[in-house]
C-alpha cells in the first residue's frame, strides 16, 4: 500500500536541508520497498510570496490527505514587515492547530561522537537521552483574548492569555506517560505552579493521569529550576512534559546539550499518530544559501516519521545507524565541527548518509 508524504520546504535553509532529507527518504523507500509517494506544498514565507498567506487552505487539505508531513523551517527577516497575522510563523501554527498536532516529541540524544561539540563538559552530557514532550496546540501560543490595544491613557498594551483545559492537559499527559513506559519510566512535569493558575491545574491533572501508570514515577519541577537543572545535571531527566511555551524554550536549551540544535529532530502527532516532522531549529537566515546548514536534524526527523507515522521501524533504525556512521567517519557540518574532524557542507553530509546504506 502506498504512503503519501507531503513535503513543505519552507524558507531560508528549509529547502537546502529538506532536499537532503528527501534524498535519504527516497533511498530507504527503495531499499525497504515502502511505496512512498511524495507531494510538495507551500508553507511559511514561501507560501506568502506565492499566494499571499502563510498556510493556504490547499496546504491544510494536502496535509489531511497525507500520511505524514516533512517540513524544513519557516520565517526570517524578509517578512518582518508583513502584517503579523500573515507572518510565516503563523502559517506553521495554523498547520499545527488545523491538523490538531498537539503532541510534540523532541528527543535530545547525545551522539557519543559529538560529546566534544557540546558546550557542557563531556562527562555531564555523555549518554544523554531526554525526551521533551511539548504541548503544541494550546497554552499562551493560542489563548484568546490576545492582541495589542490602546489603553485609555493612550499607551499601548500587548496581552496574551495562558490557558489550558483539563482535556488538553490530560491528552498530552498520556503521550508523555506512554512514552515513558518504553523508556526509563520517569516523567518530570514542568510548570510554574507557584505563580500561574493554568499550571496549578496542569499539575493536578498530571497527578491524575499518573494514577493510570503505576509503574511510572512522576515528579514536578518549576520551569526556572528545570532550565537550571538542564544545564547543571541534564541526565537526571527521562521524559519531560510541559506546555507550549515552556517546551519551546526548554527544547532549545536541551538541543545545545547535544552539540548543536542542528541535530534535534521532532515529531508533532495528532491523536491517531499522523504527524508533522521537522527539525527543532529555525530557518537560519544568516547561513541560508551557503550550503553549510546541518541537514541531520531533518534527516533524523525522517527517521521519526518512519517510526511513528509510516510503520517502518527498520527503515527508521537504518537512518539512525547511517547518521551514527557518518559521525564515526568524522564528517561534520560547521555547527558540530571540532578539531580533528572533517568539515563538510549540507549536500556532502546528505550524500554521506545515503552512501552509508550501501
Ligand atoms: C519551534 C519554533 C516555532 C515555535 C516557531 C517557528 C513558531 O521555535 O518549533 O520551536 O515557537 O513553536
Ligand atoms: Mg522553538
Amino acid at each position: 500500500m502506498s504512503k503519501k508524504v507531503l513535503i513543505l520546504k519552507g524558507d531560508y535553509i528549509g529547502p537546502e536541508i529538506v532536499d537532503e532529507a528527501v534524498k535519504v527518504l527516497k533511498k530507504v523507500d527503495q531499499k525497504f520497498s515502502l511505496g512512498i509517494e511524495l507531494e510538495e506544498g507551500l508553507l511559511g514565507g514561501a507560501a506568502y510570496d506565492e499566494v499571499g498567506e502563510p498556510c493556504p487552505e490547499k496546504t491544510l487539505e494536502q496535509g489531511r490527505q497525507s500520511d505524514a508531513i516533512l517540513m524544513g523551517s519557516v520565517g526570517g527577516p524578509k517578512w518582518d514587515e508583513v502584517d503579523r497575522d500573515l507572518r510565516p510563523e503563523k502559517g506553521l501554527l495554523k498547520l499545527r492547530s488545523g491538523l490538531e498536532l498537539f503532541g510534540n516529541l523532541r528527543p535530545a540524544i547525545l551522539y557519543p561522537q559529538l560529546a566534544d561539540a557540546s558546550s557542557l563538559k563531556p562527562e555531564i552530557v555523555a549518554g544523554l537521552n531526554i525526551l521533551i514532550v511539548r504541548e503544541l496546540t494550546g497554552g499562551i501560543y493560542f489563548g484568546e483574548p490576545r492582541g495589542i490595544r490602546v489603553l485609555e491613557n493612550g499607551e499601548r498594551e500587548g496581552y496574551n492569555t495562558y490557558k489550558y483545559c483539563e482535556s488538553e492537559i490530560r491528552r498530552i499527559g498520556k503521550v508523555a506517560f506512554e512514552a515513558a513506559m518504553v523508556r526509563d519510566k520517569r516523567v518530570c512535569s514542568v510548570d510554574k505552579a507557584n505563580v500561574l493558575e493554568a499550571t496549578i491545574l496542569w499539575r493536578e491533572i498530571m497527578e491524575e493521569v499518573a494514577k493510570d501508570y503505576p509503574e511510572v514515577t512522576l515528579s514536578h519541577m518549576y520551569v526556572d529550576n528545570a532550565a537550571m537543572q538542564l544545564v547543571r545535571a541534564p541526565k537526571q531527566f527521562d521524559v519531560v512534559v510541559t506546555g507550549n511555551m515552556f517546551g519551546d524554550i526548554l527544547s532549545d536549551a536541551a538541543a545545545m546539550l547535544t552539540g548543536s540544535i542542528g541535530m534535534l529532530p521532532s515529531a508533532s502527532l495528532d491523536k491517531d499518530g499522523k504527524g508533522l516532522y521537522e527539525p527543532c531549529h529555525g530557518s537560519a537566515p544568516d547561513i541560508a544559501g551557503q550550503g553549510v546548514a546541518n541537514p541531520l536534524a531533518t534527516i533524523l526527523s525522517v527517521a521519526m516519521m518512519l517510526r511513528y507515522s509510516l510503520d517502518a521501524p527498520e527503515a527508521a533504525d537504518a537512518i539512525e545507524v547511517a547518521v551514527s556512521k557518518v559521525l564515526d567517519m568524522g564528517l561534520r557540518t560547521p555547527d558540530i565541527y571540532t578539531e580533528g574532524t572533517r568539515k563538510v557542507g549540507t549536500s556532502e553530509m546528505g550524500d554521506a548518509v545515503v552512501q552509508c546504506f550501501m
